[in-house]
């Protein structure tokens, strides 16, 4: 199931089918919109050849036992605005959605998209009634693919050949740690100067906010749907990757009743284990300013 059937949604239902992964139930509530967009994918089938089923509803009822679904009902970021500014409005919609997926698929495993996604994922964990082990937040593999693309782009190399991690809240407090970035094994500390990581880790942090100024309606989609499509790919796949993503801590990395973008082994039982590294005193100090900045956000959703 793929709740919200906007940008984010339906390039998540289009790659999906176009991979073969699974059947895709495509919910909005705009009548006749996701009903169209499926009928569009399903006519792209004789000239791709996939053979999957994508379906529209406005309900919920053809989302019966679905094995996993994507939450990326609500609304994007304008110009100007913060992740944090959809809070109310989102809140309101994540909840409401989480209810009506949870009744019809009570063994989904749910990824979460819309923002402020720490908190939004909060929503979702609090209203499944869920393990934690099945909720949880898509961010840090768009984050660090940003990373890793601003990486190639200023050495000129293939981006295969970049390793790297972002981890922290989905806010411009997150924190790509170059400790733990390298090409082909070689330190990115090795062949760039400071002054350049630095802007690329800037740039990476505001990554989201120049593709909603470039856009001036709407935010990113292609990568996003991307990283929520390669997560679903691990569980389905129970491929066991180590990838960022936003989990429910329960003391890892001394934080606790928090959705936090950390390392995690995503298999077919979703979150199988949170990997706690080794950090720099450094990086652990942008982590915990991130934390601070996901819990107040948390704590303005009163759950
Ligand atoms: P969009 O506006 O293109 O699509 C959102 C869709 O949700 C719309 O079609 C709308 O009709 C639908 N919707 C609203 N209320 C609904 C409800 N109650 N039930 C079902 N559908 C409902 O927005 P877009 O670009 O797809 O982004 C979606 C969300 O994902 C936004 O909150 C955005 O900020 C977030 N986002 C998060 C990213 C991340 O890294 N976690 C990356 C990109 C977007
Ligand atoms: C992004 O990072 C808007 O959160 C979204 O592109």
């Amino acid at each position: 199931t793929v709740v919200g059937a906007g940008n984010v949604g339906a390039t998540c239902a289009h790659w999906i089918a176009a991979r073969e992964l699974a059947d895709v139930v495509l919910v909005d509530i705009v009548e006749g919109m996701p009903q169209g967009k499926a009928l569009d994918l399903m006519q792209a089938r004789p000239i791709f050849g996939f053979n999957v089923e994508v379906v529209g509803a406005n309900d919920y009822e053809a989302t019966r036992d679905s094995q996993i679904t994507i939450i990326t009902s609500g609304i994007p970021r304008k110009p100007g605005m913060s992740r944090e500014d959809l809070i109310a409005t989102n809140q309101n919609i994540v909840a409401q959605v989480t209810r009506q997926v949870v009744e019809k698929s009570p063994d989904t495993i749910i990824i979460v998209v819309a923002n402020p996604l720490d908190a939004m994922c909060y929503v979702a964990y609090k209203v499944s009634g869920f393990s934690p082990r099945r909720v949880m937040g898509m961010a840090g593999i768009l984050d660090t693919a940003r990373f890793k693309c601003f990486i190639a782009m200023e050495l000129g190399v293939a981006v295969e050949e970049i390793q790297a991690m972002v981890l922290g809240g989905h806010g411009d407090e997150m924190v790509p740690l170059v400790s733990c970035s390298n090409v082909s094994g070689v330190p990115l500390a090795d062949l760039l100067p400071p002054p350049v990581i630095a802007a690329l880790v800037e740039r990476t942090r505001k990554g989201g906010g120049e593709i909603v100024s470039l856009l001036k309606t709407g935010s990113a989609f292609y990568a996003p749907a991307a990283a929520a499509v390669q997560m679903s790919e691990a569980i389905l796949k129970d491929q066991k990757r180590l990838a960022p993503v936003s989990a429910y801590l329960t003391g890892e990395y001394g934080l606790e009743d928090i959705f936090f973008g950390v390392p995690v082994i995503l298999g077919a039982g979703g979150i199988e284990t949170i990997m706690t590294l080794q950090l720099t005193q450094e990086e652990r100090a942008m982590l915990s300013k991130s934390a601070d900045a996901v819990t107040k956000t948390r704590d303005l959703l009163k759950m």
